[in-house]
Order: C-alpha cells, then sequence, then structure tokens
C-alpha cells in the first residue's frame, strides 16, 4: 500500500508554524473571554487534532463538545445540504461559544452550523478555523479567527483527509495530483 508521506508533494503548513500560530490564537481568543468559561464545538473529524491542541494552549477554562455533520455526501464538494448525524451534548444558551473547525473550503458547513448554533441563544458565537481557502467561497461566511489563509491546493493532514487517510500527519501538506485524479 501507497506510504501517505509519498502522497505529499509538498509541506505547506509546518508543524512548528502550526505550534506557534496556536499560541497565539488561544492569547486571542483568551483576550475576547478573559473569564473563562469558553465551549469549544468541534466539527468531527477534522477538526479534533485542531481542538485538542488549541485547548490545551488556553490558561482558561475550557469545556469540549462536538457535533458531526454530514455535507459532502459521496461527492468531494459540499453541497450546501448538511445532515446532523450528533448534536450538542451541552445546553448553550448565554454561553460563550466558539466553533473550532480545521479548513473553511465552500463554507456550506460553517453557514449552516453557525445558523443552526445561533438559533440556541449562545451570548457569544465564535468561528475559529485552521485553515481559509478565501478562493473557494460560497457562502456568505467569515471565521473570527483563522490560523493560515491559503491557495486553493488539496491539503491533507493535522487532521484534514483525502479518502480518509492522512489525518494523523503533523504537518499540512498538499497532495499529489496524481493521487487524486488517476482513473
Ligand atoms: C471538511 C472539513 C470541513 C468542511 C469544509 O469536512 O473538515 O468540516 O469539509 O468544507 P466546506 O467549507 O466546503 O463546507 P468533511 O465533510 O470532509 O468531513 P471530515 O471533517 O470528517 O473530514
Ligand atoms: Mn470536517
Ligand atoms: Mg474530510
Amino acid at each position: 500500500m501507497l506510504n501517505v508521506k509519498d502522497m505529499i508533494k509538498d509541506v505547506l503548513v509546518s508543524e512548528e508554524q502550526i505550534k506557534k500560530r496556536i499560541k497565539e490564537i488561544a492569547l486571542d481568543i483568551e483576550r475576547d473571554f478573559p473569564d473563562g468559561d469558553v465551549i469549544f464545538i468541534g466539527v468531527l473529524k477534522g477538526s479534533v487534532i485542531f481542538v485538542s491542541d488549541l485547548m490545551r494552549a488556553m490558561n482558561v477554562n475550557v469545556t469540549m463538545d462536538f457535533m458531526a455533520v454530514s455535507s459532502y455526501g459521496m461527492s468531494s464538494e459540499s453541497s450546501g445540504i448538511v445532515r446532523i448525524l450528533k448534536d450538542l451534548d451541552f445546553d448553550i444558551e448565554n454561553r460563550d461559544v466558539v466553533i473550532v473547525e480545521d479548513i473553511i473550503d465552500t463554507g456550506n458547513t460553517l453557514k449552516y452550523l453557525y445558523e443552526y448554533l445561533r438559533a440556541r441563544n449562545p451570548r457569544n458565537l465564535k468561528i475559529c478555523c485552521l485553515l481559509d481557502k478565501p478562493e473557494r467561497r460560497k457562502a456568505d461566511i467569515k471565521a473570527d479567527y483563522v490560523g493560515f489563509s491559503i491557495p486553493d491546493e488539496f491539503v491533507v493532514g493535522y487532521g484534514l483527509d483525502y479518502a480518509e487517510i492522512g489525518r494523523h500527519l503533523p504537518y499540512v501538506g498538499v497532495l499529489k495530483e496524481e493521487v487524486y485524479k488517476k482513473v
């Protein structure tokens, strides 16, 4: 079987760059919510690595919750039709909430989630994403905290997958074209 490392063309964001940026983002969030008691909502599965590193960089209390949604279905691009597969465990009314995502691509997933969670009347609802691909945007949505703005390339690693491969890589890498263009 092909090793995932042989599928990577370049490292786009290194492990060190990610670590450094996460510390900066954690400080930004702490500045916005100095009393802590923030709820981080990770969106399964891509955000798992990011949310776990980000919460460990925080010096205020953070509660962790997750949502699972299905947006891509069988196609490689999200459709705008989002299905909720796992809802929150906690009530977020009057709470300070940060949605944590690995990437904003078309924005369809986050647009839907943002409206869905807004309707539950949190005190604050912010969006934090590690990667942003502004060129690909279809939905009108913007993150409050962005790790890196990246070009429109097929990236994997640090939680992001290609057909479930590559999530474990500690960096964000660009996939070789032959991997997703073949047959
Ligand atoms: C990816 C990614 C974001 C979403 C972004 O998730 O993790 O959640 O797509 O795309 P959008 O901005 O076009 O909506 P995916 O559906 O691949 O599931 P995964 O997190 O389990 O990999
Ligand atoms: Mn995802
Ligand atoms: Mg995916």
